[in-house]
């Protein structure tokens, strides 16, 4: 294919090398000429180890130019790679106009021409950006099947970048849909296995990682100040931490759906807040993990709340399935709210049973519910049938019975992804869905 790529900073350049690697042919444009002279005797306009190589190599063999005029590059190309900067503008918000630019020359050049076309924006954007762009300069170039669009958020790090985009941290296609691209184009654009979602999802994946990405900085950082405090070495602290890739570096924790709860997260963030507290020790992400959670809290009960029904149905009751722990569990919570609201209740829970709890679990239950015992019923069935709304945050029920039971009628709040339950005839929301 040849490519145009707009936009030679880290990005674009990195880009251009790997994709001329790989076969095709280069045209950059930028509006800096000197990017663009640089790039035209095969040289980058950034520092990156094997980037020289690569564009000489293109540019002995052919297959890289460079022009400061946008029509020239998406003339001579069968796709367009948008990579230019969206940096911030004093306010903190993002700043579009480099993109608007670009797209609106491409789409000039395109609609002038009635020329097919590949487009990928690959410039990190807000959810809803693609969208957006395609709304103001595309779609109708894309509803006469004239262009493609994708959005492909890219993940290289400087200083490896060519590395990484030989072999992708993560790959993404963002299509209009979500649905699979009917061509792999994209995916001879980027390489790796790509995920597919919708635009905005494609959007939100980026952001998501770099979110994580600086969180985990922070939270290091903030162990690492609370073991300097104590004269311990936080480097191995958190060495030892992210050896456990059960628990620690996994996937396990990282599924939206319930608040933490249970008998040890609750208290042990509250430990260690105190201490920090205490002693003067500044740790604002931690500090913030309490009312993070408690706010997700206040958004499953507004959620059931807002639907307008007074009989509901909670399809689990203990912080997890499996297990009769009800100390700080966030469907106690759920269910203390809603009594107190005057709302009617039934539960089930197939892991309790009232006359074995015994303990802390006892005392939990006889301090913030007295009158469980009436509440909680033997069978699901008999809870899914009573109620109006049914708050599923356990898979307490086989989704076939679950089929038969619930009628068209009956809302369901899905707390945990159960999300086969979409597929029903009911009214349906997710709690982060
Ligand atoms: N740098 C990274 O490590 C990295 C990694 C992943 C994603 N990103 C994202 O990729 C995008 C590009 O980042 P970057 O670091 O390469 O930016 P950069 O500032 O290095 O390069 C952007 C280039 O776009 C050019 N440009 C601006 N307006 C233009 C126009 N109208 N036509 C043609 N070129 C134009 C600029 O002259 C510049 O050379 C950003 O959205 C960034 O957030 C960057």
């Amino acid at each position: 294919m040849n490519v145009s790529i707009f936009g030679l900073g880290y990005v674009g350049a990195v880009t251009s090398g790997c994709l001329a690697e790989l076969g095709h042919g280069i045209i950059g444009a930028d509006v800096q000429q000197a990017k663009v002279d640089a790039f035209n005797r095969g040289f980058s306009p950034i520092i990156e180890p094997e980037l020289d190589d690569l564009l000489q190599k293109a540019k002995r063999e052919g297959r890289l130019s460079a022009t400061t005029n946008a029509a020239d590059a998406v003339a001579q190309s069968d796709a367009s790679i948008i990579c230019v900067g969206t940096p911030s503008l004093e306010s903190g918000r993002l700043n579009l106009d480099f993109v608007r630019k670009v797209s609106e020359q491409i789409s000039t050049v395109l609609r002038a021409s009635g020329k097919k076309h590949i487009l990928l924006f690959r410039s990190t954007m807000l959810p809803g950006s693609t969208r957006a762009m395609v709304t103001d300069f595309f779609e109708d170039l894309r509803a006469a099947g004239q262009v493609r669009i994708y959005y492909c958020p890219e993940f290289l790090r400087e200083g490896t970048a060519v590395k990484d985009f030989r072999e992708p941290s993560l790959a993404v296609v963002g299509t209009h849909d979500g649905k699979e691209p009917e061509s792999d184009e994209a995916k001879q654009l980027l390489g790796g296995s790509p995920s597919v979602l919708g635009w905005e999802g494609a959007e939100m994946i980026k952001y998501s990682c770099n979110y994580f990405h600086a969180l985990k900085v922070g939270f290091a950082n903030e162990i690492g100040r609370v073991c300097k405090f104590l004269g311990e070495d936080g480097a191995r602290v958190m060495d030892v931490v992210c050896s456990d890739t059960r628990l620690n570096i996994s996937r396990y924790y990282m599924k939206p759906g319930n608040p933490y709860g249970g008998s040890c997260l609750p208290k042990d963030v509250s430990a260690l807040l105190s201490l920090a507290r205490q002693e003067g020790i500044s740790l604002p992400l931690l500090d913030n993990t309490l009312d993070t959670n408690q706010a997700h809290l206040d958004l499953l009960i507004k959620l059931i709340t807002g639907k307008g029904r007074r009989k509901i149905g909670l399809l689990g009751l203990a912080f997890k399935a499996d297990t009769d722990d009800l100390r700080g569990s966030p469907m106690v919570a759920v269910a203390e709210t809603l009594l107190g609201r005057g709302y009617e209740l039934r539960i089930y829970d197939p892991s309790l049973n009232l006359s074995r709890l015994i303990g802390a679990n006892e005392a939990e239950i006889q301090r913030r519910m007295p009158h469980l015992a009436s509440l909680l019923k033997p069978g699901a069935r008999e809870v899914i049938e009573d109620s109006e709304l049914i708050v599923a945050s356990q898979k307490c029920v086989a989704m076939e019975e679950l089929g038969t039971w619930v009628k068209p009628e009956q809302a369901v709040i899905d707390v945990n992804g159960w999300r086969e339950l979409k597929t029903l005839p009911w009214q349906y929301e997710g709690l982060c869905w």
